[in-house]
Parts: C-alpha cells; structure tokens; sequence
C-alpha cells in the first residue's frame, strides 16, 4: 500500500476544469485573485483558446497580470477590472467551456475585499447563461473565513437547485472537519447540446 495524497478544494476544482477545457476553448476566470486559475487555463486553452479574468482589485490584476506575463501567455488572457457580476455586459451567452469562482479574498492582500452573496449570486445566474452545453461551473467556497459562511450557504443553496438532467451538480469536501468549515468545490456540468 502506498500512502494516498487527497486532493485538497482547489486541486478538485483544477480536475473539473482540466477534464473539461481542450486547446482553443474560451473559458472564464470570474475571480482573478493572484493569477494562480487564471495561469492554469491559459495552459490548458493554449495559444488558439482565450481566458477572461475579473477582479474588482487592481494590486490582484497586476498580480495576475505580472504572473501570466512571465509565463508568457498574457496575450491569450483579456482582464477586467469589474465585477464578476457584470460578466455578462462584456461575454456573450452560451459561448464558454468552463468558468470559475475561487471566492473569498485576494491571499496577501486586503481581507475586508471579500466576494459577497449577492453579488456571487447574480454572477452564478450570469456564468450559467454564458457556459457552453457540455461546459463546467465550478466554484470553490470558503466557509470558514470571515463572512464565509453566509456566502458559502447561499451558493450551496443555489448551486444543488440546478435542475437535473439538465445539470450535473458535484460537491467535494472534507466530511469529518465539519467544526472548522473546510473549504468545497462545487462543480456544475451542463449537459451536452
Ligand atoms: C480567493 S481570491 C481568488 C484566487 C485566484 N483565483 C487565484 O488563483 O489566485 C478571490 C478574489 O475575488 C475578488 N473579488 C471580490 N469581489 C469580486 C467581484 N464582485 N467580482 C470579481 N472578483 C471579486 C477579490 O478581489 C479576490 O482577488
């Protein structure tokens, strides 16, 4: 027997996308943060694909910014500094492979600048109008932060009401930690065309 590494929320919400997004695919980053998604499917879309980035903080586009740039993948990517709850001003519908929200704060940064219910609410309903049939939402959530909780709640809330067959809703999570609210990945697969 050999020791098993578990995945960690993340790492689950890099499994989801990974099995979702070829070469050439557009996706959507819908929390920027430090860059780390936003890096991981610019490689995974290619040269021929595009990754759209949003964040609401400049220091964590010019974070992820300075990460892609170094990476050498930066004109793949389009960053937004807005709201993800205004995606769907700036993306058509139906066009994307997979979208993700990695919620909470910018790690580093400032901790009050945190994603909020509504807001993350009104961005779901957006990100499941712009994912293409066959495409992933995934959204990782931090109940154990401060205000995270509530917005966790609410996104668990929302998230398991999706309609099957129509969506295929995964939940991932450490079950026997429950008094320190370890973070989840969610993932919601709309079914194929
Ligand atoms: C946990 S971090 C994201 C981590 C990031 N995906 C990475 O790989 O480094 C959450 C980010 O959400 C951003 N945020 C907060 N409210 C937002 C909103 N309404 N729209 C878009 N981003 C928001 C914060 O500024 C913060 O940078």
């Amino acid at each position: 027997m050999k020791p098993i590494r578990v995945p960690g929320a993340v790492e689950w919400s890099h499994y989801f996308l990974r099995g979702c997004v070829t070469e050439g695919d557009s996706v959507v980053d819908a929390t920027a943060g430090n860059g780390y998604d936003t890096l991981f499917l610019a490689k995974l879309v290619g040269e021929h694909g595009k990754v759209h980035a949003f964040d609401v903080q400049s220091a964590a586009l010019d974070s992820t910014s300075e990460r892609l740039q170094e990476a050498g993948v930066l004109s793949r990517c389009t960053l937004y500094h807005r709201g993800h709850e205004e995606m769907s001003q700036v993306l058509p519908m139906g066009a994307y492979a997979a979208i993700i929200f990695n919620l909470g704060y910018l790690p580093g940064g400032d901790r009050t600048r945190i994603t909020r219910s509504q807001t993350t609410l009104e961005a779901l309903r957006q990100a499941e109008d712009l994912l293409a049939p066959g495409g992933v939402l995934v959204v990782v959530t931090y109940p154990g932060h401060e205000g995270g909780w509530e917005e966790a709640s609410a996104v668990a809330a929302h998230i398991s009401e999706l309609e099957s067959p129509q969506w295929n809703v995964q939940h991932i999570r450490r079950a026997n930690l429950s008094h320190a609210r370890p973070p989840e990945c969610w993932a919601a697969v709309r079914r194929p065309a």
